[in-house]
């Protein structure tokens, strides 16, 4: 809870920080965050559907660094003028993010809670982890749905 609460102060923050760095810079941060959880959700995504065997250290690794990863302070990482309309070919965050911060704080806290369930059971077995892969992907995807162009 601590975290989820942490989490939604952070991304709360993010309509009033202003832009310390080029839009481009910035768009390309994000990115990089973002490839970090990917990364992470590809170890336990091959887990989950069989392509790569259980292994409960891993598994937990992966769920621990998603975890440290929401601890990430996202305002600058989504500061104003660093959209698809801003810096197009560079970044396929939409405008919807800043026209309804509500909403896509929300997609962010769903997905908050999920990791957390996961972390729990992580390193609990491939049964444990199978269905809470599944729902964490499902947040991942709600939140793309909405707010991230589908090609630069
Ligand atoms: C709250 C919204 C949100 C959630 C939740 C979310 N993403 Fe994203 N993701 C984005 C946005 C916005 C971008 C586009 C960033 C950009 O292009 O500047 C993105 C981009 C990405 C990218 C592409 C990075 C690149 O190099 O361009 C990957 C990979 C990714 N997300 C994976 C994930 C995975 C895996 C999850 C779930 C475990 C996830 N995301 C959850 C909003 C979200």
């Amino acid at each position: 809870m601590y975290k989820l609460l942490l989490t939604t102060a952070t991304i709360g923050a993010l309509a009033t920080t202003a832009l310390a760095q080029s839009a481009a810079d910035t768009a390309k941060a994000r990115r990089a965050f973002f490839s970090l959880i990917g990364y992470e959700m590809g170890t336990l995504g091959a887990m989950a559907q069989g392509k790569m065997d259980y292994d409960a250290e891993a598994a937990s690794a992966a769920a621990t660094d998603m975890v440290a990863l929401t601890k990430y302070t996202m305002s600058d990482l989504f500061a104003p003028g660093t959209s698809t309309e801003d810096v197009s070919g560079e970044t396929r965050a939409l405008p919807a993010i800043w026209e309804d911060m509500s909403g896509f704080q929300a997609k962010g806290e769903d997905f908050t809670a999920a990791l957390m369930e996961l972390n729990a059971v992580a390193g609990d077995g491939l049964d444990a982890l199978r269905p809470a892969v599944g729902k964490l992907g499902g947040t991942c995807k709600a939140c793309h749905d909405d707010y991230r162009a589908k090609s630069f």
